[in-house]
């Protein structure tokens, strides 16, 4: 690789775990030279790291694709394609746009300092050879790397050398279920842990470089099974996991997402009531609240088995809250499907949700299923499902009006002097501050609340103490 400076810009898109990957891109190139930079106009490598999970993301990369494409034009620009659009899709985007040079799956990146250095040595012969026919010049020009290899990318990411106050922590990946709506199985592989060893010592370097709070993350994450520290025979499950990172010195909030509701050893119960650290909130997605829908999505698992960890889950932590993911619209859905759904949020009471119209995915079982589901209908029961949502997130946001909430601040807000940053319940809380409180645990006093925010004053003896 040369030796000058270089700039790499990485535009994520998708779910955390993607975020998680974009940063160890980063890290990987540092040590060849690169910084990373916030726009494809200063860098000489632009890398999207793209979502295949419906099909809206997957066409933001060729909308992203064509903006990029005339910087190619005005200098000595890589363009590469990572994450599940790449793992998916393969050469059809080089097909698609042949301008890309590097296309490469969640489960190769690990490779990318020897894939850019392959490529600029290619530029290098391109320039030298004139008797290349243009298939031959195009051959050598493109890259596609989408294997699942045997080596293990975890093996080889370096350490993070940023400090982040929350930072994220990939423990699990891959996912065994098959939901017939989803392509992660296929972009991301089957399920592998990663060993407790291993993550306890990522979580140590993470606090040290300053994370106050870790979200461990798996695409099933509580079907995590990891080598266990002490017996390598046997395995731990996420609950002794959080457990041991619990004790980590300077960690003071734990998460972990996303979670199964079929996969909830009894440990994890445990945590969420004995270890201080671990939030009293839960992303724990259930996508319907109708029994035959759960069937043919293939959920393994019924609405009553849904709210029975719910109600064991507030039996262990009374104040926990939760959020959901649902997809209205699925092949076959009836109105009185779409009312189980609702009649499940009412029964939980979320304090808030994603909500998504189904969207079929090519080479998924429900993507050919018969009784797809007719636009007009998708977009009225998901507006009837975020009313309700936005209703119930309300009512939670208001139960904090005159309360004082513990609010790590990570971001400054949109107005000048102001802050913002998440309650342990998730909640976005904005108020007025000194920019060095950034990276801190404040005590927030609400004064307003609203759907999706809460707006507060700092208290009187943290603005003493600074
Ligand atoms: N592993 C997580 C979710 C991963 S995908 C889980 O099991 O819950 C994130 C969310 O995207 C899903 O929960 C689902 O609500 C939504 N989703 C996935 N595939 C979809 C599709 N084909 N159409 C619409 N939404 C989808
Ligand atoms: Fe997709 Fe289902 Fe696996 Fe979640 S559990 S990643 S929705 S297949
Ligand atoms: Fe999207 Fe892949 Fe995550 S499809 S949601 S980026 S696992």
């Amino acid at each position: 690789m040369k030796e000058n400076l270089k700039k790499v810009h990485v535009k994520t898109y998708g779910c955390q775990m993607n975020v998680y990957d974009s940063e160890k891109m980063v890290d990987l190139l540092k040590p060849h030279g690169f910084e990373s930079v916030d726009t494809p106009n200063e860098a000489d490598v632009v890398i999207f790291n793209t979502c295949h999970i419906r099909e809206k993301a997957e066409q933001k990369l060729y909308s992203d694709l064509g903006r990029v494409r005339p910087l190619k034009q005005e200098k000595d620009l890589l363009i590469g394609v990572a994450g599940c659009v790449a793992q998916a899709e393969g050469d059809e985007i080089i097909r698609q746009a042949p301008y890309v040079d590097m296309v490469f799956g969640p489960q190769t990146y690990h490779r990318l300092p020897e894939l850019i250095t392959k490529l600029y040595r290619q530029k290098e012969e391109l320039k030298e050879s004139t008797n290349l026919n243009k298939s031959q010049k195009r051959k050598l020009r493109s890259v596609v790397d989408t294997d699942f290899p045997v080596e293990s990318k975890f093996d080889l990411l370096p350490q993070t050398q940023e400090s982040r106050t929350s930072a994220f922590l990939s423990i699990q990946e891959g996912c065994d279920n098959f939901c017939t709506f989803c392509v992660v199985p296929y972009t991301r592989g089957s399920e592998y842990s990663r060993p407790v060893t291993e993550i306890v010592k990522e979580a140590k370097h993470l606090a040290e470089m300053g994370a106050k709070e870790i979200t461990l993350l798996g695409q099933n994450v509580n079907a995590y099974h990891g080598e266990s520290p002490t017996e390598p025979s046997k395995e731990w499950n996420l609950g002794q996991l959080i457990f041991e990172v619990g004790k980590i010195n300077g960690i003071e909030r734990i998460r972990y997402t996303t979670s199964h509701p079929l996969d909830m050893p009894t440990e994890l119960y445990e945590a969420h009531r004995d270890v201080p650290a671990l939030m009293p909130f839960l992303h724990l997605p259930v996508q319907s609240g109708s029994n035959s829908i759960l069937k043919m999505m293939n959920r393994q698992h019924t609405a009553k088995d849904y709210l029975e960890v719910i109600e064991k889950l507030r039996k262990y932590r009374p104040d926990i809250a939760f959020s959901s993911d649902f997809i209205v619209g699925f092949p076959g859905e009836s109105d009185q499907d779409h009312q189980d759904t609702l009649s499940l949020i009412k029964a939980v009471e979320y304090s808030q949700a994603y909500s998504f119209k189904y969207s079929q995915r090519p080479g998924t079982p429900a993507a050919i299923m018969e009784q797809q589901i007719p636009e007009e209908i998708k977009v009225v029961r998901l507006a009837e499902l975020q009313a309700l949502i936005s209703e119930q997130q309300l009512k939670f946001n208001q139960t904090f009006k005159d309360k004082t909430l513990k609010v790590l601040v990570d971001k400054t807000g949109k107005k000048d002097g102001q802050l913002s940053g998440r309650s342990e319940y998730m909640q976005s809380v904005y108020f007025d501050g000194p920019e060095e409180i950034q990276g801190t645990m404040c005590d927030i006093k609400i004064e307003h609340t609203f759907t999706n925010s809460l707006k507060g004053l700092i208290s009187q003896t943290q603005q003493t103490i600074l």
